[in-house]
């Protein structure tokens, strides 16, 4: 039994908001916190990471969150998939996302976010999205290997803002969607 098999996960329920605003709060600023002034930060956790922006992502048609639990119950980690909103020119109609995957640090590279990803896969292509995209920092070289193993290419970049802050990603692209 590898570590990930330790974590319970379970799909979102509207029920889960304030759960989602906690988890995806703390997990960007113990991640990137450092990056940004501090009206930045809280321009964008208020704009991405709040109660109400995790209603309105839970109420998003197409739109499915995941949340991993560690055994004590303790969230461990989520994922956001969806149709692809990514700004890619002659966007494929039925193309998906990876729109946002974040654990706690102290439960990274024990294989879970690997899981969750794979659920997700299955998931997105049960749901007709093919190919599958995913947005990442320019300078998140863990994040990219990962997605390199995983299959995902690099087809191009854009700027996402943090506040008013820029933050350069690159759009990473899998042709093959479950599995
Ligand atoms: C990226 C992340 C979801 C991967 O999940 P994980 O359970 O840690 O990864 P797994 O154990 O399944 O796979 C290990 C691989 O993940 C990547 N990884 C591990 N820790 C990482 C970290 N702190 N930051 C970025 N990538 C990491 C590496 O590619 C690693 O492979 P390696 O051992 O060859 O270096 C997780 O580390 C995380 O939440 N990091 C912080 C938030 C983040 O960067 N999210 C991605 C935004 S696009």
């Amino acid at each position: 039994m590898s570590q990930a098999d330790d974590f319970t996960i379970r799909r979102a329920a509207a029920t889960d908001a304030a759960l989602l605003a906690e988890l995806g709060t703390g997990t960007f600023i113990e991640t990137f916190g450092h990056l940004y002034t501090p009206e930045d930060l809280a321009a964008f956790l208020d704009q991405a990471h709040s109660t109400a922006a995790y209603a309105r992502l839970l109420g998003e048609p197409g739109v499915a969150i995941w949340l991993a639990f560690a055994a004590d119950s303790t969230p461990a980690g989520y994922l956001v998939a969806g149709p692809c909103k990514l700004p890619v020119p002659a966007l494929e109609a039925r193309a998906g996302e990876i729109r946002r995957l974040y654990l706690w640090r102290a439960v990274q590279s024990g294989g879970l976010g690997t899981r969750l990803l794979g659920i997700a896969f299955d998931w997105l292509g049960g749901q007709g999205h093919t190919p599958l995209y995913i947005g990442v920092w320019s300078k998140n070289v863990g994040a990219q290997r990962l997605y390199a193993r995983l299959g995902f290419d690099k087809v191009g970049e854009y700027d996402f803002p943090v506040g008013r802050h820029l933050d350069r990603e690159f759009i990473l692209r899998r042709a093959r969607v479950a599995g």
